[in-house]
């Protein structure tokens, strides 16, 4: 019986274009992983949509003058292309701003409400007389009383990163019209989160797979005591709160975006034509695992797990293998500064795969890391190049001349050879741990190990010497080289799936690579088998790219 696999995506706010940083921290894990599951033949569903609602998108909105509609179809339409070009394999890429999630969102609101997790309370928020509204927390600007930065948030100072009230800021302003807000009392509905303090204590502590550090802060947090939240918001734009007289208020984003996982797995299962489907991964035997980055962990190991407790009969997360962050040639991303590089720019000029490589060997899974175009260059031209594609593009061209582009028979195996094999074994069978434990860096060391080897193993049996001396030991070099690279092919492809489909053709071998699968069969080759022409996997690099494209940032 395959395993239920639910791989669930930070969903993206819909007001900019993803960047390196949000790719190699949330997207290209979730695929890399939802990818390798597929390929051991488990029953994958991964699931995300634009985050739709919430002030993000209305303060672009506004910048640009025009609707917060226009601004979430631009980028979802935009996402969806970055996906296909960056080969993110979503099932389904949905947004919050569907019907179906309204309504799935105001059921839980309503299910919630009945069984008392939900109350009435009153709190007090800023409030622009001019503009006659409530004001957002993000609306409201000011002097950090921290650090003193001018330009705090009402949520959040950018200047030393804490969170804050929007009364706590010196000199309050609104972001609309500059005049100066007042605090006014509204009535909100509260969760009763505090009501799940101890079972989640109790979860996390008994969650041994979870990285040391989500582990650890979400524990913090709890045993910190959980407050109760208000979960809705004077706004217009937004999901709808399902009660009466509450029409110019909205359920918060935050609450409504991570019913999203849900929400989507339901549209999924619709679009499926087995509407009930979504049942196999919510309510029976299945693991659900959370890609984020590190900023987003508390939303998905507490709250989100409060409310699936609340509302019931749903299946808690399995993992949050959360990221940390990627900082840019040394300095911290700054969408507002341009200091990032955005994925969709970054593949006009550059290929996916190496771009997925080099992001996949660069992850912050364990502490921030770096991405910097000298490393970019070097891996393509040391690791792609030099490594992994050369070892193809040799020994495919020595078979092709010397014997005549067809599979040679290797004969009796020789000690050597069969060490390179079990070599190869034991690297996918390490690649393989590493993938299902979510850590794609070791995964990928692993690979490439077996492409090491194999550029070991021939510089030793030097077939380019043999083929004028031995030409029963060239074959057999070739043909157990061409079996490694077969193997790799399998361990690299949820990493650079088009490679993969590349070498896999170059191998002569019918179907994919894909629809083969996490399996490789030493004999696959069979010798006679025709070949097609070799070509090269990658290209090198100019080192003056590295300035070139040093010079595109922060301007
Ligand atoms: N839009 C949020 C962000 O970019 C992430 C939301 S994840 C969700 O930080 F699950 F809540 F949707
Ligand atoms: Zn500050």
């Amino acid at each position: 019986m395959p395993d239920r696999v639910l791989v669930c995506v930070a969903w993206p706010y819909a007001n900019g274009s993803i960047h390196v940083g949000q790719a190699a921290g949330c997207y290209l894990p979730a695929d890399i992983f939802a990818r390798f599951q597929r390929m051991i033949g488990n029953e994958v569903a991964m699931v995300s949509g634009s985050d739709a609602h919430g002030t993000p998108v209305t303060i672009t909105a506004d910048q640009q003058g025009v609707s917060p509609e226009d601004i979430l179809s631009k980028y979802q339409n935009e996402f969806l292309k970055t996906w296909e070009r960056l080969g993110i394999s979503f099932d389904l890429f949905t947004t919050t701003h569907t019907q179906n999630h309204v309504e799935v969102a105001q059921d839980m609101f309503l299910r919630m409400l009945e069984k008392g997790y939900l109350y009435k309370d009153t709190m007090e928020q800023a409030y622009c007389s001019s503009d006659e509204r409530f004001l957002p927390d993000r609306y409201v600007e000011g002097e950090c009383p921290h650090c003193g930065y001018d330009g705090a948030r009402g949520d959040q100072c950018d200047g030393c990163g804490r969170t804050l009230d929007p009364e706590e800021l010196i000199g309050m302003s609104c972001r609309l019209c500059g005049s100066s807000p007042e605090i006014r009392e509204t009535e909100h509905f509260f969760i009763r989160l505090s009501a799940f303090e101890g079972r989640l204590l109790e979860w996390m502590r008994g969650q041994d797979h979870f990285k040391p550090n989500v582990r650890n802060f979400t524990v913090g947090f709890l045993e910190g005591g959980l407050k109760d939240r208000a979960i809705t918001r004077d706004l217009e734009w937004g999901v709808p709160v399902p009660v009466e007289g509450y029409d110019d208020k909205r359920i918060y984003v935050w609450f409504e975006a991570v019913i999203g996982y849900l929400s989507a797995s339901k549209e999924w299962a619709q679009r499926s034509g087995d509407p009930d489907r979504w049942e196999d991964f919510w309510r029976k035997e299945s693991r659900a695992y959370y890609f984020m980055g590190k900023d987003n962990i508390p939303f998905h190991t507490v709250i989100w797990p409060a409310m699936l407790l609340a509302y019931g009969d749903l299946n808690l997360p399995y993992d949050v293998p959360a990221n940390e962050y990627v900082n840019i040639e040394g300095q911290k991303v700054s969408t507002s500064r341009n200091w990032a590089v955005w994925i969709p720019d970054l593949l006009d000029r550059h290929d996916v795969d190496p771009v997925r490589y080099a992001l996949a060997a660069n992850m912050p899974e364990t502490s921030d890391s770096e991405f910097n175009w000298a490393d970019y260059v070097r891996r393509n031209n040391d690791e792609l190049v030099a490594t992994y594609g050369n070892l193809v593009h040799r020994v495919l061209t020595m078979v092709g001349r010397n014997f005549e582009r067809t599979v040679p028979d290797p004969g009796e195996l020789d000690a050597e050879s069969l060490a390179l094999l079990d070599t190869a074994e034991r690297g996918l069978e390490e690649a393989a741990r590493h993938l299902n434990g979510c850590r794609f860096r070791n995964g990928l060391q692993a690979a490439m190990g077996i492409a090491r080897a194999a550029n070991r193993y021939l510089d030793s049996k030097a077939p380019w010497r043999a083929v004028r001396t031995d030409m029963g030991d060239a074959a057999r070099t070739l043909w157990t080289a061409m079996t490694v690279i077969n193997c790799l092919k399998i361990a690299l492809c949820p990493y650079m799936p088009d490679t993969s489909e590349k070498v896999h053709g170059l191998l002569g071998l019918d179907g994919s690579a894909e629809g083969e699968g996490w399996s490789w069969e030493r004999d696959a080759l069979r010798p006679g088998g025709a070949l097609p022409r070799p070509k090269p996997l990658f290209t090198k690099l100019d080192e003056s790219i590295i300035e070139e494209e040093r010079a595109r940032l922060g301007t």
